[in-house]
């Protein structure tokens, strides 16, 4: 523990009491959130008298400290290791969420625009696009001095349907897909020029056996739909590092296709930099081990690895309940969506281990690991709070409903000013 740390901590004001060596925040910030996700008040008091029986029962496991943006950051802290990113949302590159911005400012070095760059948001109507969300990600970014990891060319959703109908209810043919995606990579490389550091150039494209998924994509162009998109993004943004982005990578059959896909792409020639390795990850899986072999698998095919959308989910695994309608079932809700109000410590406790456990695995591998970008600025923007189930109330990211960090912040931090 720092100096500085405990002085930041003395700073916190009422509601909130601070321990270091059990960190379990005594906070019960736990109010019901707004359309932004950020909560709007400090919800119900605990009672003075009681706070370490409240703490061990329900505590909020998030806020440790005011924070100074200026004080601690997490791309200075890693900044021998590897760049640290963010997915930035359209509301906080167009100037919505002023908070949310200057935290991004003062933590992350590099930016993906979460939605603004997928095909949907370019080129909704054939011919017609609009770089509006685009161009003020890029300023966004731009303006705070932070690499761009574009997101995404080539993917089977937020794609709009008409990419791969032809006219008159025909079937597409591979030379016209090719055709339209030749045609939206030329509008997205003459407007956004060099502006573009990494690009996603497939996303998703393999299940987790390593089969190629049954995408429009596959089934129009082929199964070498992958190359070409390549080919294409090669020739048009010659100075973008090219990524294959996936998630679950940890899954032995798909990180061997991905590996062995690269390596068959470097011996012909098809260039490809990166591997995106989505990092979305669970509370309990994969396994460290796991983690670390994919690392290794994709650095020995050749290329540099980038975790590129992480966050740790720690509600209950929901698959089996997709789309369920948690407000008309009081039983699955209690079963699915556990911590509406705050989140139990031992929990928060264990999802810090994680993230430092994570983070260590991604250090030990800094020769091949290039960044780790967090899917979301904070709590109330993360994705995981509406997925498989909608308006659950997760805790994924290192910042809180308060843009308050977190014991995982501060240990991520600590660990890296410790290490050699
Ligand atoms: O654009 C519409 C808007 O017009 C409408 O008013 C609004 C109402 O809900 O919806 C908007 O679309 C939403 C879109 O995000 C933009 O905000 C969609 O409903 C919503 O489903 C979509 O979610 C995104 C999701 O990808 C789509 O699959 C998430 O924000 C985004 O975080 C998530 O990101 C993906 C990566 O791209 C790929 N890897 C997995 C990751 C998580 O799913």
């Amino acid at each position: 523990m720092s100096a500085d740390f405990v002085a930041l901590a003395s700073k916190r004001q009422g509601f909130c009491l601070f321990r270091w060596v059990l960190p379990l925040a005594l906070c019960a910030a736990c109010g019901s959130d707004d359309g932004s996700g950020r909560r709007p008040s400090l919800g119900p008091a605990l009672p003075s008298t009681d706070v370490e029986t409240e703490s061990l029962a329900c505590d909020d496991g998030l806020a440790v400290l005011d924070f100074d943006a200026t004080e601690r950051s997490l791309a200075e802290a890693y900044a021998d290791d590897f760049k640290i990113g963010v997915a930035v949302s359209r509301g906080i590159a167009s100037g919505r969420d002023d908070a949310a911005a200057a935290l991004v400012a003062a933590q992350y070095n590099r930016a993906t625009p979460e939605n603004a760059f997928k095909w949907q948001s370019i080129q909704n109507v054939e011919g017609e696009f609009d770089f509006s969300q685009a161009d003020a990600f890029l300023d966004f970014a731009e303006s705070h001095g932070m690499e761009v990891h574009g997101h995404t060319l080539v993917w089977h959703q937020q794609v709009p349907g008409w990419v791969f109908e032809a006219p008159g209810g025909q079937t597409l043919t591979r030379e016209a897909l090719l055709a339209r995606l030749d045609a939206h990579m030329a509008a997205l490389a003459t407007h956004l020029g060099a502006r573009v550091q990494y690009w996603d150039v497939v996303n998703e494209a393999f299940n987790d056996q390593g089969q190629l998924n049954d995408t429009p994509w596959r089934r129009i162009i082929g199964p070498d739909y992958i190359e070409q998109a390549f080919l294409l993004a090669g020739r048009y943004f010659p100075q973008a590092k090219l990524v294959y982005n996936d998630f679950s990578m940890e899954q032995p059959g798909k990180r061997d296709a991905v590996a062995q896909m690269v390596r068959d792409f470097k011996a012909r020639g098809v260039r490809i930099d990166a591997i995106g390795s989505q990092g979305h990850f669970r509370i309990d899986a994969p396994s460290l081990d796991a983690v670390a072999q994919s690392i290794e698998a994709f650095g020995e095919a050749g290329v540099e690895v980038l975790i590129s959308e992480m966050d740790v989910d720690v509600l209950p695994p929901a698959s089996d309940s997709q789309g369920a309608d948690l407000s008309v079932n009081a039983a699955l809700s209690a079963r699915l969506n556990p911590y509406v109000d705050c989140l139990p410590a031992a929990v928060s406790e264990r999802a810090t281990a994680r993230w430092a456990d994570l983070f260590e695995v991604f250090v030990q591998h800094r020769e091949t690991v290039a960044s780790v970008t967090l899917w979301g600025v904070s709590d109330g923007y993360s994705w995981l709070n509406n997925w498989p189930v909608n308006g659950r109330t997760n805790y994924p990211l290192l910042f809180d409903r308060e843009l308050r960090p977190k014991v995982a912040w501060q240990r991520l931090i600590e660990a890296a000013e410790a290490s050699p």
